[in-house]
Formats: C-alpha cells, structure tokens, sequence
C-alpha cells in the first residue's frame, strides 16, 4: 500500500508502508507455527487471479469461484471448478521451491500456497499472521478475504486477523509471485539464485487487547552508561503505565505511554555494565511489563563509533575480520537455527570477529546467532547494480526495506553497520536515492555506522576510492577482485591504494572461485591453489592499504547463481566459497584463519 511525502524537494512520492506496524521479536511472543506442508499451486498464467479479461478477482468480483484465494469445491458433480488446493501437491514451509521439486528449480512466476488451520481465539484477544518473509511479491487472503501485499523477498510482514479468523477450518491463501523485474529491489540482474516462496517461518501471534507492538533500548550516542529508547503500544487509550526491569543491573524503571502508545526513556544506569563483544557477547535480561502482558528480550549493549580512521567498539580500536556469505546453505535457501549457527560457526572457526550479511536482510536466527555467538554484523538491502534509481517506487520500495530491517533488528547489539547498497553505477541519481537513503537510516537509528560497497577506479595503476557517496558514509568500503576480474598477483603486495577521505576503510569483497578438490599450479585458474594465492596476494595487498580496517572476503560457501555455467567447475554455482556446498573446507580457508590468527593478535 503507498501513502505520499514530499521529498527530492518537489515531487509527491509514494511511500511504502509495508514496514509499519511490524512486530517484533517474535521469538519471545505467544506464536503458534504455521510451518510445515502447504499445498500449492503453480499458476504462470495467474488464472487464480485475473478473470479471461485480465481483470484482478479480488477487485472485480471477489467471492468468484474461480479465484483461487476463495479455496472453492465443487459442491456436486456438475458445478465447474477447475482448481483444488486439498488434492494439489505439497512444499514445505518454510522453504524456497526451486530445490524443493525439480521443475520448480527454474520456474520464476506464481505460485498460489494454502494451509488450512484451526484457531481457537479467546475474546479480548487478538491474533495477527506474520510472515518472515516471502520472495518476492505475497498477496495473502484469509478464508477469502483480502489482507494485504507484501513487496520485497527479505522482510517480515503482518496483518491484524482479529476479525476474520474462525474456530474452525480458515484457509490462509497466498499468492507468491517471484518474477524479477527491472524496477524491483533487487532488479531483474545478480549474482544469485532467484529462490521463490514463503522462504521464513509463517506464525499466528496472538496478543492481549492493548499490547507492545514495538521498543528499542540501546545506549544513547556517545555515551557508556545512558539508557535511551522507547515502547510503543498498540491500541492504547489513555495513559499506560509501563515497567522496565534490567535485574542484573538494577533497573527497574516505570514510564507512561502517551495517547499515542509511545513511551520514551532516557536513563542513566551507574552500576557496573558488562559491554557486549564479540569475545564477550553478554546479553542482558530485559522484561517489558504492562498491566496486560510482559515481554522478555535477550540484549547486549555497546558502543560504536568511528574515530578518524579507527572503527571504535566500546571505546577501542577494532580491526573487522570477515566474511561474506549468503543466507544459503548446502545449495538452497538457509531457514532455521540450525542453518544459522552452522554458517556462523564456520565464521568462528575462521577466527571471524565479524560478518557481512550480503546482498539482502537475512533470517531473524542469523541475528539471535550472531548476538549469542559475538559476532559484529553488516546488513544490506538489495540495492545491487542496476537499481531503477530515477524510479520513484523503486525508491519508495528500497526505504522500506531499510526501515523493515532496521525495525525488526535495532536492538541487536550485534549488527554495527547498516548498507545501502553494493557495486552501483555512479550517477547524480544514483547518488540522490542513497544519499536519501542514508538519511532516513539516520533517522530511524543513529547509533550505528552508515555505508555501502562501493566501486573503486584507477590511474597509472593505483586504486582510487573516491566515489562521492563516500562524504555521507562512516566507513569507506569497497570491492576489489585482483587477480580474478584484473590485475595480476605476483605484484599486487606492491600495489598502491588511496582515498580522500580520513575514514575506516573496510575491503567488504576479494575473491576467486576455486572448485573444491581440483589440484593443479597456483597459476591455474579454478583450481585450491590458484585461490590460496589469490588470498595470500590479496591479503599483503590489503594490509598496505591506508586506513585499513577491516575485510569481509567473498565468500563464505559456495552459492547457486545462475550466472556461473561452466561445466564440470561451476555447474550453476559460484565458487568462491572458502567452503564448497557440501559444506568441504579449501585450501584458502586456512589462508584467511592464519591471517585472522595474527591480525587479532596485533589489536589485541
Ligand atoms: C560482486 C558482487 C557479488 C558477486 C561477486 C562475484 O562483487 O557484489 O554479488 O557474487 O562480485 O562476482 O563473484
């Protein structure tokens, strides 16, 4: 749905607001799961949905037997219906369904899913269905009533089913549509695959009358012992009073919500506060109490914040070391803890301080993961390549985005940098839409560092980062690929790098593929030992560069993308991975641990 602001300084925009009313930390509420089989239906025509003259039947004759979203039998044996979710076959939720059934793994279009549940809702109550997220574009029905649509395949929605589920028997219809087009975010081009479905946890939640639909407690910028934040209630009338309790601490605050549910706090805590790391990752208790519910949240607190060019974590200089990976696992879409603390682990095990969560907000257990295992975390939206930047929707859409991941993970002591966007072709409007992107970051949170991956350029053979963008970010980051895209190896330890600006610098992708188990001369491409070298070049390169902070190598494991066809290496994947898909470590893996071993010993 689109609502309109005044922005760019004339034109009326369309604001998405898919992003408002998101609850949070659901892992802490009363869910009930909607996991498991779903049955769908593939529709490339979307004859569930258009009548023969192309006309939407939700807008032009909603209870239409032959919508699909009504869920419609034949009553007897002469009634004509053409669709029946109940004898349609089945995929699992959560689950992408390219690697769920074979002539799915190519297919991008739509596909209608149905799950059919019971629902006692006591009065008073009130229940909501919540999505983690869905790729790309969901329009959800229940028991043929439309709820809303969902654009954007990377983040959470809910809709408020109060007043239309029942005891017994509803049908939860969506209709999930995965087609790439030139205007989305992410646009129709990239380098990885196009996973379709309800790809995260589907849960109903239900929630007293008036409840906390949203809060956020860090510490105030630029201070070590200043609680601020603020508790949103959904529904509240009157003034509501609110309690705080921290025990460990001795924080045991009451705040008053306004007429318009919000309470903000700012408070000075003065006993001993021990400082979320990532070689101390301590999460607080934290207890949100009204007169009608109390919610539990697991926090960290620390301090973030640049210092010239020094990245400051709790007031001292930290080094970032990395990796990138994709919300992928074993060659399909990675949905659950397990998934989540597999790959983190492996990042440990590298000796990694730090991850960067590429191209798109990942699941919700990446974060909980990262907070508990004490690893610093960069998250991005897909504002990759190509993006329609003169596009007002396609920018509407971005920001929303932007606004659902900083919503749903603000009280993630983990997560330190937010990114806007990676490898974007310079232009004035490229540079309009992010630097109005990083504004509205700013706005919704300052405590944490701004940035984007960014292209560099080159004169008489030095490496330039100069790109304008970099005067509004905190961090300077970059992609380089020497030795794979250009440049050579044997000389790139010699290499010359320079930037204008006084800022961190963070080399956020370098890589090469490497297909696991292929031997051969370090000179030879797609072999272990062409990318070991790579790695080792790579590495005496980065450590000369100036204001040098942090690296975050592509890639974790290898991925799916269906940009990476050569036979018998690639075969649909890229191989980059440190990792292969089946989860086997390469030769460069050790490279980048004994690199991580020493580094941490330097800012030790
Ligand atoms: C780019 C891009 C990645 C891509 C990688 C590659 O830098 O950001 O998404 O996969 O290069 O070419 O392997």
């Amino acid at each position: 749905m689109y609502q309109f602001k005044m922005i760019f300084g004339c034109l009326l925009l369309p604001v998405a607001v898919w992003s408002q009313g998101l609850l949070n930390n659901t892992e802490n509420r009363n869910t009930t799961s909607l996991n498991g089989n779903w049955n769908y239906i593939v529709d490339p025509y979307e004859t569930g949905y258009y009548n023969f003259h192309a006309e939407v039947y939700d807008q032009k004759n909603p209870k239409a037997t032959a919508a699909f979203y009504n869920n419609y039998h034949a009553k007897n044996k002469t009634e004509l219906v053409e669709y029946d979710f109940d004898r349609s076959p089945q995929l699992k939720v959560p689950g992408d369904w390219n690697t769920q059934k074979e002539n799915l793994f190519y297919y991008e279009g739509t596909i209608w899913f149905k799950k059919s549940f019971d629902y006692d809702l006591q009065s008073g109550k009130r229940l909501f269905v919540y999505f983690g997220a869905v790729n790309y574009k969901a329009e959800v029905y229940l028991n043929g009533t439309k709820l809303g649509i969902h654009e954007g395949g990377f983040t959470a929605f809910n809709f408020d089913i109060t007043a239309v589920v029942k005891p017994k028997d509803n049908y939860l219809v969506v209709k999930v549509d995965n087609k790439r087009l030139k205007e989305a975010v992410p646009t129709a081009n990239t380098d990885w695959w196009n996973y379709g479905g309800i790809t995260r946890d589907v849960l109903l939640i239900e929630e007293p009358q008036v409840f906390i639909q949203d809060y956020a407690i860090q510490l105030k910028k630029g201070t070590s012992n200043i609680f601020s934040g603020f508790v949103v209630l959904n529904n509240n009338s009157g003034s509501e009073k609110i309690t705080l309790t921290i025990r460990e601490l001795q924080v045991e605050k009451e705040i008053t919500a306004g007429t318009d549910g919000k309470a903000v706090f700012e408070f000075e805590v003065d006993n001993n506060i021990k400082y979320w790391s990532p070689d101390f990752p301590k999460l607080y208790k934290v207890l949100i109490s009204t007169g009608y519910q109390s919610l539990k949240a697991d926090i960290g607190f620390r301090t973030i914040e640049t210092r010239g060019p020094d990245i400051l974590l709790n007031g001292k200089s930290v080094f970032l070391r990395g990796i990138s990976l994709h919300e992928e696992i074993a060659g399909r879409r990675a949905n659950t803890l397990a998934d989540a603390v597999r790959l983190l682990t492996w990042a440990k095990e590298l000796g990694c301080n730090y991850v960067r969560l590429a191209h798109y907000p990942h699941n919700e257990y990446m974060l909980q993961t990262a907070d508990k295992l004490g690893l610093l975390v960069w998250e991005e939206i897909p504002v990759y390549w190509t993006i329609d930047f003169n596009n007002p929707a396609t920018f509407a859409n971005a920001e929303d985005q932007l606004t659902a991941v900083i919503n749903r993970d603000k009280n993630r002591a983990c997560v330190i940098i937010w990114s806007v966007a990676n490898e974007t072709p310079l232009s004035e409007s490229r540079n309009t839409f992010l630097i109005n992107l990083v504004n509205q970051a700013r706005a919704l949170d300052n405590t944490r560092l701004i940035s984007a991956a960014l292209l560099t350029r080159s004169e008489n053979g030095v490496g330039i980062i100069d790109d304008k963008m970099g005067a509004y970010f905190d961090i300077i980051a970059f992609n380089e690929y020497r030795g794979w895209y250009g440049g050579d190896l044997v000389s790139a330890p010699a290499a010359k790098w320079t930037t204008p600006y006084n800022k961190p610098v963070v080399v956020s992708e370098f890589g090469g593929d490497a297909k696991q188990g292929l031997h051969g001369k370090k000179e030879e491409r797609w072999t272990e030992e062409y990318q070991e070298y790579l790695y080792q070049q790579n590495l005496l390169m980065i450590q000369q560069m100036p204001n040098i902070r942090g690296v975050s190598p592509w890639i974790l494991t290898d991925f799916r993308s269906p940009r990476r066809m050569l036979p018998g290496v690639q075969d649909g994947f890229n191989r980059k991975g440190l990792i292969s898909d089946k989860g086997i470590k390469k030769k460069a893996f050790n490279t980048l641990q004994a690199f991580y071993k020493k580094i941490a010993l330097q800012y030790n």
